[in-house]
């Protein structure tokens, strides 16, 4: 599939490497719904999306789940300085609206990096007293990691290459492309 059409023009198209298709990308994440609905069948999740970022993956891991039943909601963090990664200091620009006090949760993240975001949505999780509480993430980027972290679900472990497409973003740019691209001259 070309998608260079969608590059806006201030962007070098050359600049951007496939990385996965779309129907590579709906395999990863099958293989995922079909993990999640063996470890949850014929109980409730509520899966409590990042956002804006993990929107994609989360409507179609949903979508492919099998014999469980799913809420979802969405918290919108806000990450102050730098737009690439994240320094530790967030702020809630959304916060959760159903209550998750005692439910089996998920939290959804297309991209685990350096952590620390996830790491603040799970204290902020935390909080209410699920049930359970795991990660499910697309791509995990672990080796910046900078805090502890073991996400159960990870649908492809990614070297550190900044990626693009399918939900993520480069400045905003880029979330409606449909296969999965990695910037060529790395971070
Ligand atoms: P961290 O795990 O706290 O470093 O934060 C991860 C956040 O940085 C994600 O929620 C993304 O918004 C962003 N991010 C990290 N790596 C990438 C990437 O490769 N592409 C797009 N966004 C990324
Ligand atoms: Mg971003």
């Amino acid at each position: 599939m070309n998608e260079l059409n969608k590059f806006p023009h201030n962007f070098e198209s050359e600049q951007f490497l496939p990385l996965f298709t779309p129907q590579e990308l709906q395999e990863i994440t099958q293989n995922l719904a079909d993990q999640i609905s063996k470890d949850y069948a014929g109980q409730s999740i509520a899966f409590i999306a990042s956002l804006k970022g993990s929107m994609i993956f989360l409507a179609d891991l949903v979508r492919k789940l099998n014999g469980v039943k799913a809420y979802i909601d969405f918290i919108h963090l806000q990450s102050v300085g730098r737009t690439k990664e994240s320094l530790g200091s967030f702020s809630i620009l959304n916060d959760l609206s159903i209550d998750i006090t005692n439910h089996h949760v998920l939290l959804v993240k297309e991209v685990i990096d350096v952590g620390r975001s996830v790491d603040f949505l799970k204290k902020r999780l935390q909080l209410e007293n699920p049930k359970s509480l795991e990660i499910v993430t697309l791509f995990d980027k672990p080796q910046k990691r900078k805090v502890e972290l073991t996400p159960k679900y990870i649908g492809k472990t990614l070297p550190d290459h900044f990626v693009v497409g399918h939900g993520l973003d480069l400045d905003q740019f880029g979330r409606n492309i449909q296969g999965l691209y990695h910037l060529k001259y790395p971070n």
